[in-house]
């Protein structure tokens, strides 16, 4: 497992006092508001009705990723956590391609804003994935160029996330897309009874 970061500068001090105004949400909307996409492409927040498209998407991301029984997110998790309360865990960028005047969902992006001790804030990206038959024609390089404008527009310093060491065309688009590859980095978890056992360790015997 690798990590990755576009390093930009922090032309995000002045963004701080509009996105704190402002609010999150908000300040997503406007960012994206601001942005000339390609042809058949648009780029928006999802929402409660969005979840059968999210659905979808998810099962597709996880049958490429070769763990098609690996998914326990529910619709009503990413409901609760991410449309219905004002205080979100994440933001949800659906992608959308036209075709015979219709839009319908072909990608996705989830995000959520961090704190590090050298970038300070920075957007985390996860769960990135296109549909096979929309992949190649730019679309991947616009969600990705859209997020880095919602990161600068969230005073944000820098935009990272992970990919498996596996996914090499998608390594290869990170590259040809000028990301920066970290290496050295490892990923380190707790996951399932691990997590459980660990924070066991310290709780009061009647919790
Ligand atoms: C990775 C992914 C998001 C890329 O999106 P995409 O629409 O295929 O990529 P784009 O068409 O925007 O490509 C942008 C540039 O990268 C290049 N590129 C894309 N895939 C490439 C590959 N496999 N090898 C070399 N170059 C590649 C394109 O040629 C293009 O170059 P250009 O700007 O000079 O024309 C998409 O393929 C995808 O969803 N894959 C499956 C899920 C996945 O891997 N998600 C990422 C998990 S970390």
């Amino acid at each position: 497992m690798r990590a990755f970061g576009t390093d930009h500068c922090a032309s995000g001090s002045e963004k701080l006092c509009d996105f704190q105004s402002r609010g999150t949400r908000e300040t997503i909307v406007l960012a994206l508001q601001g942005l000339v996409a390609p042809p058949s492409m648009r780029l928006r927040l999802a929402e409660t009705p969005d979840l059968p498209a999210i659905s979808r998407l998810v099962q597709g991301l996880a049958d490429f990723e070769k763990e098609p029984d690996a998914v326990n997110v529910t619709s009503e998790h990413y409901d609760l956590d991410g449309f219905r309360t004002h205080r979100p865990l994440f933001y949800c960028f659906l992608l959308e391609t036209e075709r015979n005047e219709k839009w319908f969902a072909s990608g996705m992006a989830f995000c959520y804003v961090g704190q590090y001790y050298d970038t300070g804030r920075f957007l985390y990206l996860v769960d990135f994935f296109i549909e096979e038959p929309y992949r190649g024609n730019g679309a991947g390089k616009f969600v990705m160029g859209s997020l880095a404008t919602v990161a600068l527009n969230l005073g944000c310093s820098k935009m990272v996330w992970q990919a498996l060491n596996w996914n090499t065309p998608a390594l290869a688009f990170y590259n040809k897309i000028g990301a920066n590859v970290v290496e050295g980095l490892l990923t380190a978890r707790f996951k399932g009874d691990s997590l459980h056992a660990l924070s066991t360790m310290w709780q009061k015997s009647d919790c």
